[in-house]
């Protein structure tokens, strides 16, 4: 059984957005606009890159924990998952968990219901409500979900994307969603060596890359811009002081760019900031689980420490 439920954001939040990040002193485009349908193809591609190491670490976690983790989280669970995409991870806890409904929300309405009517295709004992929404923005959910412990599903280390202020706000909001009793699986990638972080975001088939210079093919489709993506320069760096992976698009030269009825000027080297990837210490993300009400109750790693899946409780009555 499958319901979809459309909350999309309109247009215009993501012109206003964009030309509001464009006026800005340091030039922004939020990450969560890499993800039309190029830019979820492109993502899906990064996944399978062997200088990404995310995904299938993060993959090989839930395979060889999956009853583990089936076991701390329990029966009879309303299962959601933030920026669910192509929902593949979530297929390696489905037979271990048999939880009583699943809600995936993203913000790419196409991806979410392709793959939402793939999987009630080949789990047809499951309840599948699929949102279309912004799950950092404002969302309603559709009645008829109560009744049931609540569990959040946040792998891939999307957290990763906000700084700590934000990321607490954004655990507290999971902590309100789930409720007493609920519970919070997270994935959050590791520091580690910056050789092997800086790799994972230029990798030599330079998907990374075209993947970050979509957000410019997409401003000059949907808004009208003359951008020339070859005259912008992919950057991924670690920032040590922060502990992240900023990336970049930085103009070659100064230009003027139309965008909408706007002309925004590049000085040369100067940058649009489109993501931030935080990396955590166990101990540090334990410190910002606290922060949001959320108690740690087991964590999963592999051998080599690239990667991490937290489960967090919030408190029972
Ligand atoms: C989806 C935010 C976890 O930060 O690694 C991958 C996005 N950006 N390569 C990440 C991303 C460039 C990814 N997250």
């Amino acid at each position: 059984m499958i319901h979809f439920h459309d909350f999309h954001p309109a247009l215009s939040d993501f012109q206003a957005d964009i030309l509001a990040g464009l006026k800005t002193e340091q030039k922004t485009i939020a990450p969560k606009y890499f993800y039309d349908a190029r830019g979820s193809m492109l993502f899906d591609r990064i996944c399978q890159l062997p200088e990404y190491y995310l995904t299938r670490t993060e993959i090989a976690l839930l395979k060889q924990y999956g009853a583990h983790i089936a076991d701390a989280i329990g029966p009879d669970t309303i299962l959601f998952e933030l920026g669910s995409g192509s929902s593949r991870k979530i297929r390696l806890l489905l037979d271990a968990l048999r939880p009583s409904a699943y809600v995936p929300m993203d913000i790419s309405k196409n991806h979410l219901f392709r793959s939402a009517n793939a999987l009630a295709k080949d789990y047809p004992w499951l309840e599948i409500h699929a949102l279309c929404v912004d799950y950092a923005g404002a969302w309603n959910l559709p009645s008829g979900l109560n009744g049931k412990r609540r569990i959040a599903f946040f792998p891939g280390s999307s957290i990763g994307n906000l700084a700590s202020e934000e990321a607490v706000a954004l655990l507290k909001r999971i902590a309100r969603l789930v409720g007493d009793d609920g519970g919070l699986l997270i994935g959050v990638d590791l520091v580690k060596d910056i050789g092997v972080l800086e790799a994972a975001y230029n990798d030599s088939q330079k998907v990374t890359e075209a993947f970050n210079k979509n957000l410019l093919v997409r401003v000059n489709r949907e808004m009208n811009a003359n951008f020339k993506i070859d005259r912008f320069e992919h950057r991924a760096f670690y920032n040590r002081d922060l502990d992240r992976i900023e990336m970049h698009l930085a103009s070659e030269l100064e230009q003027f760019i139309r965008v909408a009825d706007e002309l925004i000027h590049f000085n040369t080297g100067e940058t649009i900031h489109t993501e931030n990837s935080h990396k955590y210490s166990l101990a540090g993300f334990h410190r910002l689980a606290l922060c949001a009400g959320f108690h740690p109750a087991k964590v999963w790693t592999d051998p080599d420490d690239l990667f991490s899946i937290h489960y967090l409780q919030t408190q029972g009555e």
